[in-house]
Formats: structure tokens, sequence, C-alpha cells
């Protein structure tokens, strides 16, 4: 039988450029593959993997779930979903008190769109410059660049893009016309840029000013990846609205708006839904995510490990270190994608960004002491460029 790459690409539209591994087994940080190989994975599948490979609580969880009750939809209410909703709203900020499940990013992003045009009743949105939101129609419209993949004939409604990083920008485009700003506190796929902090502030005060609605979306940067649960927690503002997904069922696809009480007001029956959202073995995976990340100090153990690699990975090619927690881009001084290479060449595995020099590291919170020191020992022996 040939390998599983050949018969992917054989199978599926060729859209996925694979890379040159098939992980068979996983555990703790490591990727076991089918030639043998144990791979140190710091990129945990795009920032899914929050408590790495084969954790006891989170499987137990998904196992004990699947046998009780693998699925019943939200026509009906359930103890497992209440408590998934509960253990969320414990860790948001405070005035953000109601939860509507869904399945991924990109459709977390496109509730929260629509949340915002039907709580506004205004036609705009604002995005901001190489931010990514996902690749359904609504949350391709407001993603920086799309135009390059968009695919539909036309977008759904206004979009303008804000500077990243220029207030000044920011306090002349929010105005009363303006539904939402939508933003990644941390831009993942840009590279993990981490916004200034004047200009998220500024971001929080013209929405508040204007009546328009500030929504952060925490796809990549939440649930405990910033060393805060969510990354605007560290800018120490409350968005009106905050979308989740990721890394919030460790594994199990999920994810999760999340708005105040007076948003949530303006919804009833029939206005928002979906068949999967919701469904019990992703709640249970929710509430074993969170509640190990609160037993276990994960929070703390990403800022001990953000701190390492700040101290110990500036060698070799890297030349300075961006983002927060666990979503750093190493910024290098050659192409990404070969220092991307030398690692996974070496048993590391990191991930490239839209940044042609940006690696970026999404580690499993997990991620031990002695991982960090590898990374940075085996950075240090890349050969200097010959430019
Ligand atoms: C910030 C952000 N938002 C949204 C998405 C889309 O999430 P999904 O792929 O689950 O639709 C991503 C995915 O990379 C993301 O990084």
């Amino acid at each position: 039988m040939t390998d599983a790459r050949s018969r992917e690409t054989a199978l599926t539209i060729p859209v996925y450029d694979h890379l040159p591994f098939v992980p068979v087994r996983a555990a703790g940080c490591d990727i076991i593959t089918a030639s043998g190989r144990r791979i140190l994975d710091l990129y945990g599948g795009h920032a899914v993997a929050a408590l790495g490979y084969g954790h006891p609580r989170l499987v137990e969880a998904i196992q004990r779930q699947s046998k009780d009750l693998l699925f019943q939809s939200n026509a009906v209410a359930l103890d497992i979903r209440a408590e998934a909703a509960e253990q969320l709203i414990s860790i948001a900020p405070n005035n953000l008190r109601r939860a509507f499940f869904v399945n991924s990013g990109a459709e977390a992003n496109e509730n929260a769109l629509r949340m915002a045009f039907v709580t506004t009743g205004r036609k705009k949105m604002l995005a901001i410059t190489q931010g990514f939101h996902g690749r359904t129609a609504a949350a391709a419209a407001v993603t920086w660049n799309s135009d390059r993949w968009y695919g539909f004939p036309m977008l759904p409604f206004d979009v303008d893009f804000i500077p990243r990083d220029d207030c000044d920008a920011a306090k002349k485009m929010i105005g009363n016309d303006v539904a939402a700003v939508i933003f990644e506190p941390v831009q993942g796929v840009a590279g993990a840029h981490d916004l200034s902090t004047d200009f998220v502030e500024t971001l929080r005060a013209a929405t508040a000013s204007h009546g328009t609605l500030l929504i952060a979306d925490e796809v990549q940067s939440g649930i405990g990846r910033s060393g805060q649960f969510f990354a605007v927690q560290i800018y120490g503002i409350e968005p009106d609205i905050l979308t989740s997904a990721k890394a919030l069922g460790g594994g199990i696809p999920c994810g999760a708006v999340l708005c105040s009480d007076e948003i949530a007001g303006h919804f009833g029956p029939g206005d928002l839904g979906t068949t999967f959202g919701g469904g019990p073995v992703a709640a249970a995976a929710i509430v074993a995510v969170i509640e190990s990340i609160k037993a276990e100090g994960l929070l703390q153990n990403v800022r001990h490990r953000e701190l390492q690699i700040r101290e110990q990975c500036v060698v070799g090619p890297v030349r300075k270190i961006q983002g927060v927690g666990l979503l750093l881009g190493l910024v290098c001084d050659r192409p990404a994608v070969d220092v991307r290479d030398f690692l996974l060449d070496h048993d590391i595995l990191t991930g490239t960004s839209d940044d042609p020099e940006v690696v970026r590291i999404l580690a499993p919170l997990i991620l031990e002491e002695q991982h960090v020191t590898r990374l940075a020992d085996t950075l240090a022996l890349m050969p200097p460029t010959t430019i």
C-alpha cells in the first residue's frame, strides 16, 4: 500500500501542502511517525493541542461522554453543555456572561459579525490590516488580503481595514455608521504580531464612544495560550463580543461566541443556530480543557516557558521574538521556511506564517523546560547565512 500522503493527494482536493511525515500516535508534546521518528511538536496542530496529546483528563472525559451520550442537538438542554458554558464564562472577561456554541473559528466569527449587525442595525464592518478571521463568506470578508482566494463574487457587506497599530487612523475611521471592529489582540497567521497597547486601548475607547461593538477574535490567542485565559486580559480591556475555537476542545472541533447579557437580549429562538455546536462530547472536552489549565497551573507554565524562550532562543537565525505566551514569532534573518525545515530535520516541528521571515511557535501549554532548551540548542546549530 502506498503511504497516506500519496493516497490523500490522489483523492482529495489538493489545497494542503503536506509536511514530509505521517503521524501515527502522539503523547505529551511528541508525535510518533509511521517511520518511527519522535518529533517534538511546537505547533500543536495549528494551536489546537493545548493539553498536548493523550492527556488523561481529556481522554477520560471524551471516552466517558461518548459512552454516556454521544450526541443530542440544541433541541434539548444538557448538563454537560451547561457546565461547559459555566466553565467558559468563569474564565472570560467579566462583562461576557453568555455563550453560543459552534464548531470552528470561522463559524464563531461569522456569528459574531451577524450579532453585531443585528444588535446595532448598522451596515459596515471594520477590521485590521494583516488580520485573519477564517474562510467562510463573512469571516473571509474581514480577513486582510482575502481577495487572493476569496472565491465569492462579492462581499456580503461594506468592509474597511484600519492600518495595524495606527491609532490616528482608528480614531478617524470608527464612526456612528460602523457596526463593529473585529481584531485579533495577537495576530496569529500574520506571524504572532501583538498589537500595541495604545492601539488596542484606542479601539476600545473609540468604539465605546460611537456605539460600535468591539469583537476580539481569540480563536488562536485564547484558552491560555497568551499566559492569561484570553489575551484581552493582558491588555486590560473588555470586548463586547469574543470568539474562541482551536484549543477550546483540545482537539475536539468546537468554537464559541461570548457576549454580554445586553447583546444576548437582541436574540430569541431561531435567530442563531447550529446542529453540532455545543454537542455533548465537545462540551465534555471544553470542561476538561479548562479544568486542566486551572488545576495544573498551565497559565503560569506558559508565562515561564515564554520567558525561557525569550532568554534562550535569540540564537542562530533568530533576530528577535514577538507575540505573547506560547503564541510567538521567531523573526529570522532568512526565510522562515528554511528554519522550519532545518528544525524539522532535527525532529522539532514549528510553523511558518504570512510573514516570510517569521517562524511560529504554537506549542502545547504543557511544554517543558527541557523542550525549550532543545529548541535553543538546535537553533544554535544552524549555520549562518552566506549572504
Ligand atoms: C484568529 C483566527 N480566527 C479564525 C480562524 C479560523 O478558524 P477555523 O480554521 O477553525 O475556521 C483562525 C484559524 O487559523 C484564526 O487564527
